[in-house]
């Protein structure tokens, strides 16, 4: 006949602490599981967080090619249907020489014009807003589009 052994305080602990080490164990493992959710939610934040800015584009492109385009061009390189007549020539908007310069620095210019050039100032004409729209569109036009402007050699 084998003696039953009855459980001891120091089993019962010892029992105690796997269970906690288990369940320890389990948690990463939950949260591994509900990883894909939540990176489809963070996804889904980003994408409309992404979608936003280029909805409030539209006003400024408005905006652009109603008063800026003639002078600045399509794609803001300075060579609209007007630049050739005039001196100094609306320069590149999208060079590095403006694209460094601040937000401050490019809404002055933009309200106050460009002395002894042909840019003529905005504040009158265009409410806070739409200045700052509008140089909202100039920084997109800077962007990097993703897509290369040569295409790379056929194989
Ligand atoms: C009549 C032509 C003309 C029009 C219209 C015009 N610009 Fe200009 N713009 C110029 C010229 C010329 C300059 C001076 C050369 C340069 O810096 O590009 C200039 C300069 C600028 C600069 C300064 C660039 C720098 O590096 O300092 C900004 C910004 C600018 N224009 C934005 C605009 C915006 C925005 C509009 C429309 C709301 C506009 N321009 C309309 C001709 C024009």
């Amino acid at each position: 006949m084998t003696a039953v052994k009855e459980p001891s305080a120091a089993d019962f602990l010892t029992h105690r602490a796997c269970r906690q080490i288990h369940s320890f164990r389990r948690f990463p493992r939950a949260f591994a599981n509900s990883l894909p959710l939540m990176l489809l939610l963070v996804n889904g934040v980003t994408g409309v967080l992404l979608a936003q800015p280029s909805e409030g584009l539209q006003r400024g492109q408005t905006i652009y090619r109603e008063h800026c385009m003639d002078c600045h061009g399509t794609t803001g390189k300075g060579d609209g249907p007007k630049a050739p007549f005039l001196s100094p020539r609306p320069g590149n908007l999208i060079s590095a020489a403006t694209s460094t310069k601040t937000d401050k620095e490019l809404l002055r210019t933009i309200a106050q014009g460009k002395p002894r050039t042909a840019m003529p100032g905005w504040k009158d004409a265009l409410p806070d807003e739409d200045q700052q729209a509008v140089l909202r569109y100039l920084r997109s036009l800077i962007q990097f589009s993703g897509s290369p402007a040569v295409s790379p050699p056929p194989p």
